[in-house]
């Protein structure tokens, strides 16, 4: 009788090559790798292909979702200006959930009954596969090896991949930090990170210089937007996905996109993580200039309040819910007029709008100048205010500061 079938997400990492060996030998499983490219800065896909088929696994899938991750996440989140806390721009929650499509395609594809990740017992992440399994499709079962094994820390896995022939990578034990990363950034936690208390060193970053190393003159760019969505930099036309390759390169250049911060993970603890995310912070920053403009006040007003809870939706895994489909729809309600084009200026570690344009944009120069040309009836004003405070003066006579009842 031929054995039941699991469909592992697989980094080619150590964790997820002893979850391979440790789905066949403890659980008695044929395995299957999908292997997602999100953008991570990792190479030698090819080589860890090989490696899963070294390890007998049944077949291993290499995805290039760089564009699907783009137009489908990307376009969403920056719609949603996501961030969540008001802090982070998401980036392993976005990945998370296509990852997990993936998954669940390639287990109707070959009739495999469950599903595996290599994510802690402790973290966002696991909640995010899980759930996103869950809503495409309820009857897999799902396999968390990390949270099931005995292997407590990194030495232990490394003694059970010499122990069982897997292969260990180079320096598997020098890293000292927990990295993942896709086109959206690249989060760092661990090691020297664990104590808030410790500035980050050097060899956190990545993707970004530091501030006092950058340019000594201004680097200034355009970024053009239609109905919402970013298509193209200083005038030329790119994809998504190239789109922001080309702002992380400009933004990471000057120094900006780096955090260093502290958030509620959804299991209940604060974590401190640093982030490096220079072309996520500088596209939501044009886009929410841009929105300034094109979006209706009250609107505007609202839509910053659901901002929040689309990214709180999102980070607990739930991109597949019917909340996060309602807010998407609101979203993009109002991205109808998101059409223009935002200058910006980096220097140093920062990044300024200096310059805004649309040709739906509500700003009204007569209605705003103070030149003597303004089409603002300044003289109706006083009627406004009249209307406006009535309620407060109202209060203001029977209980506020000047009332008999302050008096008392
Ligand atoms: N705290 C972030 C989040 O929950 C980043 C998680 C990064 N994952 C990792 N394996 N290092 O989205």
């Amino acid at each position: 009788m031929s054995k039941e079938k699991v469909v592992l997400a697989y980094s080619g990492g150590l964790d997820t090559s002893v979850c391979v060996k440790w789905l066949q030998d403890e659980k008695n499983l044929d395995v299957v790798c999908v292997c997602g490219n999100v953008g991570q800065e990792e190479t030698g896909l090819d080589a860890k292909k090989q490696k899963a088929l070294d390890l007998g696994v049944l077949d291993c899938q290499v995805l290039d979702l760089r564009d699907e991750f783009s137009d489908e996440f990307l376009t969403k989140a920056i719609a949603a200006n996501s961030m969540y806390e008001n802090k982070y721009p998401l980036l392993s929650a976005l990945s998370r959930p296509l990852l997990a499509k993936k998954l669940v395609e390639v287990a109707h594809e070959f009739g495999a009954t469950c599903v595996a990740h290599g994510c802690t017992g402790k973290g966002n992440d696991q909640v995010r596969f899980e759930a996103a399994v869950k809503a495409l499709d309820p009857e897999l079962k799902v396999i968390a090896p990390v949270r099931e094994w005995d292997l407590k820390c990194r030495p232990d896995e490394v003694a059970y991949a010499h122990a069982h022939n897997v292969p260990v990578p180079e320096g598997a034990n020098d890293n000292p930090y927990s990295i993942d990363d896709n086109l959206w950034g690249r989060a760092i936690e661990c090691g020297h990170l664990e104590d808030p208390w410790n500035e980050p060193l050097d060899d956190a970053w990545v993707m970004t210089k530091n501030p006092e190393d950058t340019p000594d003159t201004p680097t200034y760019t355009e970024i053009e937007f239609e109905a919402g969505k970013p298509v193209a930099v200083d005038g030329k036309k790119m994809k998504l996905s190239e789109i922001v390759i080309a702002l992380n390169k400009i933004s990471g250049d000057n120094g900006f996109g780096r955090l260093d911060l502290v958030e509620d993970r959804l299991v209940g603890l604060k974590s401190r993580e640093c982030y490096e995310v220079p072309g996520a912070l500088t596209l939501i920053t044009a886009h929410k200039a841009l929105e300034d403009i094109c979006v209706e006040g009250e609107l505007l007003k609202t839509k910053i309040k659901l901002e929040q809870d689309w990214a709180t939706a999102v980070y607990n895994g739930q991109w597949y819910s019917p909340l996060k489909n309602a807010l998407d729809a609101f979203m993009a309600d109002t991205q109808k007029f998101v059409t223009g084009t935002v200058r910006l200026k980096f220097f140093k570690g920062n990044c300024h709008v200096v310059g805004r344009k649309s040709p739906f944009s509500l700003y009204d120069y007569g209605l705003a100048t103070y030149d003597c040309d303004t089409t603002f009836d300044e003289k109706a004003s006083a009627g406004f205010i009249e209307i406006d405070t009535l309620s407060l003066k109202t209060w203001a006579k029977v209980q506020g500061p000047s009332s008999a009842a302050a008096q008392a």
